[in-house]
């Protein structure tokens, strides 16, 4: 069965980011389909989703991290809902640690969850784009992607090499009618940040030019902006979205 409404698929979208994500997509008319990892979380998300008026969002409970398993997903999805016109590569996690204590895990689980995903998804999705001649792929990624963070060699590695994926693909796809582009946030405030100690959270604040955390909606907003048809002349960009923390 397919539906007239372009499909958008949010990975992490039951998530802080992702939910203000997948909510401004449903409000801009896609039939959103938000990733997640843990079921019964996301059971409950979707069920406050549906409370909230949005009746045009489901849930897949892809494994990011298997690349059959999201070629398989990708077929789902197609055939429930139509194909896959915005990817929204979310999902995401840190395992931190300094180099010296880091241990194999931690550092595959990272680029497992982080930029081997982003491969997985592109992969799946890319094929489908190329045959519709249209597509529009957005990468989260962050601010400590761009700048480096003590403790975080595994994530900023994984999510600087999401640029670099990004960017190349953009090359690949340009005349293509698909973009690809990376959005950097700073500290935004999802439950990661609101969970540090105030004291803690005071701390980083000061560091922030504009004197506050961002918003999972501000993130969602670049986001809508960047999935518009009308977006087509930005793409292997990567926007900044950090309250002038990092001005690379
Ligand atoms: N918050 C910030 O300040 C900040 C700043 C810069 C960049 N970012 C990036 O923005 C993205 C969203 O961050 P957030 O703060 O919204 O994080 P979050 O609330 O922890 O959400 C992470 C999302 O990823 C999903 N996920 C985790 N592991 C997964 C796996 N193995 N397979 C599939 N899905 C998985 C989670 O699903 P479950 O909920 O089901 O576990 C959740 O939907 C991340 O990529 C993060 O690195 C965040």
């Amino acid at each position: 069965m397919t539906n007239q409404a372009p499909v958008a698929w949010v990975t992490g979208g039951t998530g802080g980011i992702g939910s203000a994500i997948c909510r401004s997509l449903a409000a801009d008319g896609y039939q959103v389909v938000a990733g997640y990892h843990n079921p019964e979380k996301a059971k409950k998300w979707l069920e406050a989703q549906k409370a909230d008026g949005y009746d045009n969002i489901v849930l897949s409970g892809i494994d990011l991290t298997d690349y059959d398993a999201c070629v398989a997903g990708v077929k789902e999805i197609s055939e429930a809902h139509g194909p896959v016109s915005v990817l929204v590569n979310c999902a995401g996690i840190t395992r931190d640690g300094t180099m010296k204590k880091m241990t194999p895990e931690q550092w595959h689980e990272v680029i497992d969850t982080n930029l081997n995903s982003v491969f997985n998804t592109c992969r799946s999705v890319i094929e489908g784009m190329l045959e519709n001649g249209y597509g529009r792929i957005i990468n989260i990624s962050s601010i400590n992607g761009r700048k480096g963070q003590f403790g975080q060699v595994n994530y900023a590695a994984a999510k600087a090499g999401m640029h670099g994926l990004t960017m190349s693909l953009a090359q690949e796809t340009a005349t293509k009618g698909i973009t690809v582009n990376t959005v950097s946030p700073g500290y935004i405030a999802t439950d990661m940040i609101n969970n540090i100690p105030e004291k803690v959270r005071e701390a980083i604040r000061e560091t922030i030019p504009v004197k506050r955390y961002g918003t999972p909606e501000e993130i969602a907003r670049l986001v809508t902006f960047l999935a518009d048809k009308q977006s087509g002349f930005i793409t292997g960009a990567n926007v900044d979205i950090n309250g002038g923390q990092f001005m690379g």
